[in-house]
């Protein structure tokens, strides 16, 4: 059985959260909790010693490009890092991104990619042999966002299903929503409401997935309606970078607020308040303090944790 289960990352590459299975998401959680709590015992791991992660974001990254860099190293690995290919590497002499990714394939024993166009990712993995992870690519998808926001509510509610929740913000450019709310619909009973900007509501094709997953979602207009019974609020930025007109930017930017007032009025004690950052104003600071709050916290942890079973499960 464990080898089954093994082999269904091993050396594989991880694009998107329609791979996974409950049975995969279960997997990558326990052995997430296993390292919690070894790391909390002091263990120290070299399960990954000699090993070599290349880490290539052409777009900004905090928390993504660092947590892979930390649980690459935590796990025993090296990493090569690039940031800012765009203006550093031989991007700017024209190279194409086939080449690139084939190079640095020799160099290393997965890649873990950052890129502005959707779906590219994908299409590069299929022509080298090293495992490719996913970060972020363009609006598409971001399958380990999706994986750290779903481990963190695991770990708060001890299920993922029958979990009604609330997403807000940009439906539409915003890769950790597809992918979260594709991840959600893998399981029974959960309610999802959806508050967004009618220019920022979900593109099409994730559309056509709720409806072939039968994932129930519920568009709703204003923050009053909120209901009140929410296990978790799930906030996002609207994405300026994939606006061509800065002044429709401008107009749709802080549409939705969470402020002291509206948790009061919607919230509920037991629900929690999540955001895959970074936050541009659309969460007031005097909520960080909220024991509610995990987004600077619990969510940025589980991130790393979750990225260092991945790179275990991958790389074994
Ligand atoms: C997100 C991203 O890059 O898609 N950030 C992240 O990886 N935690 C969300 C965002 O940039 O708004």
């Amino acid at each position: 059985m464990q080898k089954i289960r093994k082999d269904k990352f091993y050396r594989k590459s991880v694009l998107s959260i329609d791979q996974f299975t409950p049975d995969s998401f279960n997997h990558v959680f326990s052995e997430a909790s296993s390292l919690i709590a070894e790391h909390e015992r002091g263990v120290v791991h070299n399960d990954l010693n000699g090993k070599i992660v290349t880490l290539l974001f052409y777009e900004p990254s905090s928390r993504t490009f660092s947590s892979f860099c930390s649980a690459a190293k935590r796990m025993g690995a090296q990493t090569l890092e690039y940031q800012n290919p765009t203006s550093t590497s031989s991007y700017v002499k024209g190279e194409t991104m086939e080449d690139t990714i084939r190079v640095f394939a020799n160099y290393s024993d997965c890649i873990v990619m950052r890129h502005f166009t959707t779906g590219i990712v994908k299409k590069l993995a299929k022509i080298i042999d090293v495992p490719m992870i996913n970060a972020g690519d363009g609006s598409g998808e971001h399958p380990t966002q999706a994986l750290l926001d779903m481990f963190t509510l695991h770990r708060r509610f001890g299920r993922l299903h029958n979990l009604k929740g609330l997403i807000a913000g940009d439906l539409l450019y915003g890769r950790t929503v597809h992918s979260l709310i594709k991840g959600l619909g893998k399981y029974q009973g959960n309610t999802l409401y959806l508050l967004a900007p009618e220019k920022l509501k979900l593109p099409l094709y994730v559309e056509k997935e709720i409806k072939r997953l039968k994932i129930k979602v519920e568009y709703i207009k204003d923050e009053k309606d909120i209901p009140k019974d929410c296990h978790f609020w799930y906030w996002t930025r609207v994405q300026k970078e994939r606006f061509s007109d800065p002044e429709e930017y401008e107009k749709l930017k802080n549409s939705f607020i969470i402020t002291p007032r509206l948790l009061k009025q919607r919230g509920n004690a037991d629900m929690v308040i999540m955001h895959p950052l970074p936050r541009i104003g659309e969460i007031d600071i005097k909520i960080d303090k909220d024991p509610r709050a995990l987004y600077l916290s619990t969510q940025v942890k589980n991130g790393m944790y979750i990225r260092m079973a991945l790179l275990k499960l991958v790389l074994g």
